[in-house]
């Protein structure tokens, strides 16, 4: 298999464990695992404490499962597959999905591999773009107008990472409905659902629109514990279940043992580990909304919608990369350049999820001070 390299991937393998503040991280704050383990029920503890390390159940432990299941509109067990992290569901499901001949609708920017597995499967793909003017918005009529005879599947991530771009319930609908009458499958990546803002609703999971709709999820964006490598697909769509089961023989075969029974402890919890969550980003995005509105000279951006992450488009005279580049080795303060999500605007992305970012925005304005940028 030829396929390029994960341009941000790559990027946090050189500066991640290297730096002192993450401000540009994806994922919510790890829970400790004590913590975690003391939200556990008594059924749950007993698994922990009596589990075996041996090999788990290639779709996932039936329990935890059911949990994930318990997260769509009337879903079971057997309509979910675990993978491990969401990375992994991505790879399998657009790899039985996407062959030679085949063409794709994907939303860019965006996560790499949403596109670049794709591609590397052998479809051609069609970036839908969001733009910034348009308040990074879905433009459900421009994706439709996209679709071709040999599209097989249109691939959105919403809440979307990097813009924090939420559609509306009315797009969200008509896009569906665009998308069943053509016969195309919608993959939904949701992996920042249930982290919305300011009150908004989570829009219906995408495997809730239709039976052939099928959404992909994990345990750690709005969950916050993404060291379990926990993800999933959910789908009333058994078959393709099952083929992207078969394909995972090749991948990891089964998820880590500790890792189900601590996904079912937090899944069963998940009432105060999404409050945790939303108790991390929404102060953080209030911090950043009056930063930037206190810095005009730096940067301004559209406020996320939802998720843990946003986009902030840099001043003209300030250039994304060079900045982020002085910014680590100067003051250890990590930012993304949107240069590694391929795209052109001035932009780079800010994470919400961090429970030093007090700590990391005053490192900022301090960087910002020395070098006279207002
Ligand atoms: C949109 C999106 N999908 C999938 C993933 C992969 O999640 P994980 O690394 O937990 O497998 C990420 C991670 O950043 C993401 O942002």
């Amino acid at each position: 298999m030829q396929i390029a390299d994960f341009a941000l991937e790559r990027y946090f393998a050189r500066w991640e464990f290297a730096v002192e503040h993450l401000l540009c991280a994806s994922d919510v704050e790890g829970w400790r695992m004590a913590d975690l383990l003391a939200l556990a029920d008594p059924e749950a503890r007993a698994r922990w404490e009596s589990l075996r390390l041996g090999y788990s159940e290639a779709p996932g432990d039936p329990l935890l499962r059911a949990e994930i299941a318990g997260l769509y509109d009337g879903l079971e067990a057997d309509d979910t597959l675990v993978f491990s992290g969401a990375e992994e569901a991505i790879f399998c499901l657009l790899n039985v999905l996407l062959g030679p001949g085949d063409h794709a609708v994907v939303t860019w920017p965006g996560y790499q591999s949403l596109h670049e597995v794709a591609r590397a499967a052998g479809a051609d793909v069609t970036l839908h773009e969001l733009r910034e003017p348009d308040g990074w918005a879905l433009d459900v009529e421009r994706l439709v107008g996209s679709f071709r005879p040999a599209t097989r599947a249109v691939v959105v991530n919403a809440p979307h990472n990097p813009t924090g771009m939420l559609p509306s319930p009315a797009e969200w609908q008509a896009l569906g409905e665009a998308c069943r009458a053509s016969g195309v499958r919608l993959v939904a990546d949701e992996v920042y659902r249930l982290l919305e803002h300011d009150g908004r609703a989570p829009l219906p999971a995408g495997a809730d629109l239709d039976p052939t709709f099928v959404s992909i999820g994990v345990l750690s964006k709005s969950f916050a514990l993404a060291g379990l490598r926990i993800g999933w697909l959910a789908s009333r769509d058994r078959d393709l279940l099952a083929r992207c089961a078969a394909l995972k023989d090749y991948t990891t075969i089964c998820a880590a043992a500790p890792s189900e029974v601590l996904g079912l402890i937090a899944l069963r919890a998940r009432d105060v580990v999404l409050a945790r969550s939303r108790a991390i980003v929404g102060p953080n995005l209030e911090r950043m909304d009056a930063f930037l509105a206190a810095r005009p000279g730096f940067a301004s951006w559209v406020r996320p919608a939802a998720g843990s992450v946003g986009f902030p488009r840099l001043a003209p005279d300030l250039d994304a990369d060079r900045f982020a580049a002085d910014l680590v080795e100067a003051s250890g303060v990590l930012l993304l350049p949107g240069s590694t999500f391929g795209h052109p605007g001035n932009h780079v992305r800010v994470g919400l999820g961090r429970e030093d970012f007090p700590v990391a925005l005053e490192r900022l304005a301090a960087h910002l001070d020395a070098r006279a940028i207002a």
